[in-house]
């Protein structure tokens, strides 16, 4: 570690233990761990905190439906959660439980402080009531009306409940998305706060007498602790705040809480406002990030497409995984995740630009030089730029990741991988070693690219730990730790032994994987399929709510018809979508809905299976042109290949039910844009 440049006390939400995390939640904590990992290596003193949001109605049903106590349903899905950080090598240095004493203890001192002082009150908490669930609903919570869990009909009811006087911080809430625009990024949340803020806070309920598994209100039992406040208290009560004050005054205020953007209004509003009441500092920064959206919404176990990282990370590696989460997505926005686009990213970034530059330095020097990486020495033509951008890189990662533009930061990086292979071209090594005269010129090569690796080592360690450390024992730097600041020089080495390696990541074949992954994606929601309808036996309606809850979702994130959320033109940019001529067409041999398809799409033959055999004879089809999405990850529809999709209107003109055909006149294989 260099000088110490302060103190970095960043934190991600705590998950709701409700259900094993999947791919959404993992990126927040690569984010945080990325950040970490680069302030410590620029000398910070750095504290990250993560854990887990444990108590509420919605595990207390859980736990009921799955027939054990609250306490046991959340230890097994935490024991869960530390696993995958542990596999994940987040380097966490705190996990705090809002279950455990330290934080239940600290919470109630919190709440006495807050009363004492005036801004919490006795009131009525009024909503829709169902009495079966023994729960309270908002107006906007219901689906049709009736209580969204269980489908039957609620009333308007009160209960006596503790609330905050939220209001009376209104003016300051303001004042502080006004005088520090940083306070809230990015913009476009910033604005939506400001104008929330505007239209008017209303104290907020802050504790429940319906429900019990929380934290007990300190003056009066019956109640329990609502739980934002017993949340967000999270990130000074694993401080030691109020009573062991040494963590909290050395790293209280917060630089940054990094949070999906559905949570920001709790963070940038309501915390602020409870900081205020107990006279203490406000984090410097909120970070609102995007979501990971797959089909083109949330992901969902109702719909079982959940993506499990625990399955990814089996097959392709934490680091892999890690660098296609930080370089895909950009900070802020949504982002789509397929298995191809990840794929891709790991052949084309890692396999092919990362990977094969150290296997072909490493080989080189091997070969060329007895495995000893040569001194500096005789300059020549292409070696000026590669040492410039060599040597510039740190500063401009370091830009990037104060921006938190995680992909810009990565591609920093990469702007040097890229430029090192084509070094490896320009300088044509096989060439110079044909010529003992040249011997010079090919050390110096060869020295040029150690270093450039190197450096590339440095850079990429914040990021991908593990593969810095692989590439560092194999240009013979194994036993020295990565030193932030020797990425901005060159000519370090000289005299190392390189060790030749396994490839550091090997080249996938796509379509094999997608195959494979398309198999366990299988498994996965048929195991969901299985629990949903053992759920339904219960008589419940989770499906329901989950959908009903996406749409509103997605329509407050901006969505558009359907329900869909608001696409950038990249993600639109990523579809193939290509003109076909039906070739012919049978019945599918198992399965009545299904009809399979040939179609001509210029330069090739595709099938597709599609599900219209009701609307459609197979031989009213044969002609007819079709918009095809061509890159569509092929997968088995009841044992039949189908390589792509044929899109149809949802609506006939001709008063029949069914699907209608929407081209005809274009030219096969042409391109829809
Ligand atoms: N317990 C609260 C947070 C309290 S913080 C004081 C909570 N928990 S959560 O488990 O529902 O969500 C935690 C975080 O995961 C949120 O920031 C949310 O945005 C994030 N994500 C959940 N699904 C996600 C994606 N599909 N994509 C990206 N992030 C997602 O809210």
């Amino acid at each position: 570690m260099s000088e110490n440049k302060g103190i970095y006390y960043i934190t991600t939400p705590i998950y709701y233990p409700s259900d094993n995390l999947h791919i959404g939640h993992t990126y927040c904590t690569v984010m945080a761990d990325a950040m970490a990992r680069f302030k410590r290596a620029l000398g910070y003193d750095v504290r990250f905190l993560t854990g887990t949001d444990e108590h509420g109605q919605k595990i207390q049903k859980i736990a009921e439906e799955n027939h054990v106590t609250p306490q046991a349903y959340v230890d097994k899905i935490v024991g869960g959660v530390k696993d995958l950080w542990k596999t994940m090598e987040i380097s966490y240095d705190d996990f705090i439980r809002t279950t455990e004493p330290r934080h239940v203890k600290r919470v109630q001192a919190i709440f006495k402080k807050m009363y004492d002082k005036g801004d919490i009150y006795l009131g009525r908490y009024e909503g829709m009531y169902c009495t079966p669930c023994e729960s309270f609903w908002t107006e906007n919570q219901l689906v049709d009306g009736k209580c969204p869990d269980c489908g039957r009909p609620v009333e308007k009811a009160s209960e006596e409940a503790y609330f905050f006087r939220l209001s009376k911080y209104q003016d300051r809430i303001l004042e502080n998305f006004k005088k520090n625009p940083d306070f809230l990024q990015p913009e476009t949340r910033r604005n939506e706060m400001i104008s929330f803020v505007e239209q008017g806070l209303e104290d907020l309920c802050i504790s429940r007498t319906s429900f019990d598994w929380g934290i007990p209100v300190p003056i009066n039992e019956k109640h329990v602790i609502y739980v934002w406040l017993d949340a967000l208290t999270n990130y000074i009560t694993a401080l030691g705040y109020p009573d062991d004050t040494a963590l909290f005054d050395k790293y209280w205020p917060a630089n940054v809480h990094l949070v999906g953007k559905e949570i920001v209004r709790f963070h940038s509003i309501i915390w602020p406002a409870m900081l205020m009441s107990l006279d203490l500092p406000l984090p410097k920064q909120v970070l609102g990030h995007g979501w990971l959206l797959i089909d083109g919404g949330k992901m969902s176990k109702s719909k079982g497409n959940v993506v499990d990282p625990v399955k990814l990370i089996d097959r392709y590696g934490v680091d892999a995984l890690k660098y296609f989460l930080l370089r895909e997505y950009t900070f802020g926005q949504d982002g789509v995740f397929t298995n191809e686009v990840m794929l891709k990213r790991m052949n084309y970034d890692l396999a092919n630009d990362l990977g094969n530059l150290v296997s072909r330095t490493v080989a080189m020097i091997e070969k060329y030089d007895q495995g000893i990486v040569p001194p500096a020495g005789e300059t020549g033509e292409h070696d000026g730029e590669l040492k410039e951008i060599a040597v510039g890189a740190a500063a401009k990662v370091e830009e990037q990741m104060d921006a938190f533009k995680f992909n810009m930061a990565l591609e920093e990086i990469w702007v040097l991988v890229r430029r090192a292979n084509k070094y490896i071209d320009e300088t044509a090594p096989w060439v110079l070693a044909k010529s003992e005269a040249d011997k010079a010129r090919l050390d110096a090569v060869m020295h040029n690219l150690a270093e450039s690796l190197r450096i590339i080592s440095i850079l990429i360690s914040p990021f991908m730990h593990t593969t810095a450390s692989r590439i560092r024992g194999q240009i013979g730097l194994a036993d020295q730790e990565p030193a932030w600041k020797d990425a901005s020089v060159f000519d370090m080495m000289g005299g190392e032994k390189v060790k030749k390696g396994d490839p550091i990541f090997p080249r996938l074949d796509i379509k094999k994987e997608l195959a494979a992954l398309e198999k366990l994606h299988q498994e996965t929601a048929d195991s969901v399929a299985v629990k949903g309808s053992a759920r339904k036996a219960a008589g419940k309606k989770n499906a329901a709510k989950d959908a009903a809850k996406e749409l509103k979702e997605a329509a407050q994130a901006g969505g558009g018809q359907n329900g869909k959320p608001q696409i950038a033109y990249e993600d639109f940019a990523k579809l193939d979508l290509r003109v076909g001529t039906i070739l012919s067409c049978e019945k599918h041999p198992k399965a009545d809905k299904l009809l399979v398809f040939q179609v001509d799409m210029g330069t090739e033959t595709r099938q597709i299976v599609s599900g219209i055999a009701q609307y459609y004879k197979p031989e009213e089809t044969v002609g007819k042109q079709v918009v095809v999405v061509a890159n569509l990850a092929p997968r088995k529809l009841r044992g039949v290949e189908s390589q792509g999709m044929i899109l149809f209107a949802d609506k006939r003109n001709d008063g029949r039910d069914g699907y209608a055909f929407v081209t005809s006149g274009a030219v096969n294989g042409s391109a829809v844009e």
